[in-house]
């Protein structure tokens, strides 16, 4: 560890290095400034890159160089948004904070400053992991006498000048994740979500890129918040030309306030540079994620999840042949969803009473769930916790426990309430009936839905989403303690529970409620920027979509499906012999596959058009590869245009093959390209002249594999 030598102010410029990023700190000034963020300087990382990046003094301003630092106070002559606003009774808003220690090793900075007038003490850690991802954590803490009032704690990097866009995603139910990009100007550029959850609106990641940046090319910079409740991503650039991105709990009023003695914890902030494009971006933050101790690494179980296939129908012989069929076809998960429990035979009762409904299931659980395991499936069960509805045994007992303001009840959302976790009550009721179920019921998977947002979300008349948020972390944490290899799926309407904070007590998301393989390939491809794809349940809907009306082959949902956590979502009891033949080799195909799938780097190529996808996953060690061409509308040309394959050996030799795990996808032409036969060909040729795909109809995909010879 280094401490800072205050007197002769050496040791003050910090650098954390790890695989070709790295980010530089300097505290000259007397506060923690960020001067690089971005590809490793090797030789030249002791520069002197303070007086380098340091400015002149403009006329009509303040009468010194800025040094904002990351505290970013008034009180330093920056006129952007301070990282801190609050107050203490309208005093104490204004602070300006001294550096009191410094640590670094050369992996971590740790800063910790203080107010002692406006009596705030703050930290701020940084710590660079192995893939290159830099985890920021801020906290302040009270050490005034009395309540400070905090509003908010944003992280804030600053972005060099040559960051001139920004990307971020937008969503709602059924189409998660639509790309949305703009060019950074004057202003401030806010993603804000109020929904008490994450959203189906959320970000995930927030992007800046230098011009014209693409998948493999160019530079990129993203913040990502770990945190499932309120959020706020930031893109600000002031009248001085100066960028800067930012993210952090939206507080709602009163959720900041510090007694004395009192701290807050800022969410933390996962900060990712990419000098190698999108791409890049994606693995590194894969890496990370991946070298977690909570990352699940056994083999992701085949799904065959009942929602599609009987909703609310629950009946135990028609389950029992959906069983006996999805263990013909291979399945190893069996996730019975929404429906089991007392009085929930439509979305009108039930939540909030997590006990089997006698009515449809005499003989409770157990008759479904042996058939399931002795099949050699593992067994899953929906929960939707955090819901009440008005008709149920919980809310006749006790009214007061749902989220509510001002005596009036909150409108309801899907016919429920929220449950206000904040009452230990609620907390110990929910906590208590999982936890009998998952003891007396051979359980080894959750589904966790969170399908209304929150509204007047207020615990005893205080705003109560965080606490909210931080019960749920609790509460997964416990179950999965209680129950060693518990697994949970974290699903709100589909994906409005996506995020980095939830990645770090769940396994499994649920991407989507939208099956349709088209919308899938759209919604799948945007949500992996940030959420690898061994934890976004991606399954085989009907043949007539549910929630589109589309109608796709089986062979187009398969390919969409295999990327990702893979299952069917269909009743399966109503395909022809022909369509479980094609599952069955299919499933066999996910099993030998998913090694490669789970691991490797995602490549995706930036088409010449709109009118088609080309995506693949390519092994560390580039000795195998997976890709799709996807033809989502048809081709502007009559002759399809050649889609390049980068991200292999340039030096190695390579077999091209079509695969057909489910059969073939429908094209219309006189004669195929011969490569669809098998050639061989080396990295480079196939990054460079690409291959030329075959005339597919619209909604249809091809798999290629490649191997190194
Ligand atoms: C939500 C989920 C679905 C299903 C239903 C059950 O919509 O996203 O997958 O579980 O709830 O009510």
């Amino acid at each position: 560890m280094t401490q800072l030598d205050t007197a002769t102010q050496k040791n003050t410029l910090i650098t954390l290095v790890a695989d070709g990023v790295s980010f530089q700190v300097d505290v000259s000034s007397g506060t923690p400034a960020v001067v690089h963020w971005g590809r490793d300087l090797g030789a030249s990382r002791g520069e002197d890159l303070a007086s380098m990046t340091a400015e002149g003094v403009p006329q009509s301003n303040i009468d010194a160089p800025l040094v904002p630092g990351i505290w970013r106070e008034n009180a330093r002559g920056f006129l952007g948004r301070p990282a801190i606003l609050g107050h203490r009774r309208g005093q104490d808003w204004s602070q300006l904070f001294t550096v009191t220690s410094l640590e670094s090793s050369p992996t971590s900075l740790v800063v910790e400053s203080v107010d002692e007038a406006a009596g705030l003490r703050v930290s701020v850690s940084f710590r660079m992991q192995p893939a290159g991802v830099v985890l920021i954590s801020q906290t302040v803490t009270n050490v005034g006498a009395d309540a400070f009032d905090l509003a908010e704690l944003t992280t804030w990097l600053p972005l060099p000048d040559h960051a001139v866009e920004t990307l971020d995603f937008t969503g709602r139910w059924v189409k998660e994740r639509q790309p949305q990009s703009r060019p950074i100007q004057s202003g401030t550029w806010a993603r804000e979500v109020r929904e008490g959850r994450t959203s189906h609106d959320y970000t995930v990641v927030q992007l800046a890129l230098t011009a014209g940046a693409g998948y493999q090319d160019g530079s990129v910079w993203s913040t990502g918040l770990l945190w499932s409740g309120n959020t706020r991503h930031l893109v600000e650039r002031l009248p001085s030309g100066h960028t800067s991105m930012g993210a952090g709990e939206l507080l709602l009023p009163g959720e900041g306030i510090l007694q004395a003695g009192e701290t807050y914890e800022a969410p933390t902030v996962a900060a990712t540079f990419s000098s190698t494009g999108i791409d890049g971006m994606t693995d590194r933050l894969y890496r990370w994620l991946r070298a977690r101790p909570e990352h699940p690494t056994t083999a992701r179980p085949l799904t065959l999840n009942v929602w599609e296939a009987v909703y609310f129908d629950h009946d135990l012989a028609k389950l029992t042949e959906l069983v006996d069929a999805a263990s013909e076809i291979g399945v190893e998960r069996f996730v019975l969803d929404d429906g089991w429990f007392l009085g929930r035979r439509h979305d009108f009762a039930g939540l909030g009473d997590w006990v089997v409904d006698p009515a449809v299931w005499p003989d409770g659980l157990d008759p479904l769930i042996d058939r399931v395991t002795s099949a050699g499936m593992q067994f899953g069960l929906w929960f939707e916790g955090e819901m009440v509805n008005a008709d149920s045994d919980l809310y006749r007992a006790h009214p007061e426990w749902i989220f509510q303001a001002g005596g009036r009840i909150p409108p309801e959302g899907r016919h429920q309430q929220v449950l206000d976790l904040g009452h230990r009550g609620a907390y110990e009721h929910v906590l208590g009936q999982v936890d009998a179920l998952l003891t007396v019921y051979d359980i080894s998977y959750i589904k966790w839905d969170h399908n209304r947002v929150l509204t007047e979300a207020a615990h005893l008349g205080a705003a109560g989403v965080r606490r909210q948020t931080q019960a749920i972390y609790r509460l997964f944490d416990e179950l999965k303690l209680r129950h060693p290899g518990l697994e949970i799926e974290s699903c709100a309407s589909g994906g409005g529970r996506v995020d980095l904070g939830m990645a770090g007590h769940v396994d499994r998301f649920w991407t989507s409620d939208c099956n349709d393989a088209l919308e899938r390939q759209y919604i799948q491809r945007y949500t992996q920027f940030a959420i690898p794809p061994e934890l976004l349940g991606s399954h085989v809907g009907p043949t007539h979509s549910h929630t589109t009306g589309r109608v796709h082959s089986l062979a187009f949902r398969a390919t969409t499906a295999l990327f990702g956590h893979a299952g069917i979502e269909w009743d399966i009891t109503e395909a022809t012999l022909e369509e479980r033949l094609a599952l069955a080799s299919w499933s066999g195909y996910y099993k030998r596959k998913r090694g490669l799938l789970h691991s490797g780097q995602v490549v995706r190529v930036q088409q010449p058009d709109d009118t088609s996808f080309v995506h693949g996953v390519v092994a560390h060690d580039r000795s195998e590869a997976i890709f799709a061409y996807v033809q989502l509308s048809a081709a502007r040309g009559s002759s399809p245009a050649r889609f390049l394959i980068p991200g292999l050996d340039p030096e190695s030799r390579y077999r091209v093959r079509l695969v057909e795990p489910a059969g073939a996808a429908l094209s219309v032409q006189a004669q195929t390209p011969p490569w669809l036969a098998g050639i061989e060909a080396s990295g480079l040729a196939l990054a460079e002249i690409g291959l030329r795909p075959p005339i597919l109809l619209p909604e249809n995909a091809i798999l290629i594999e490649l191997d190194r010879l």
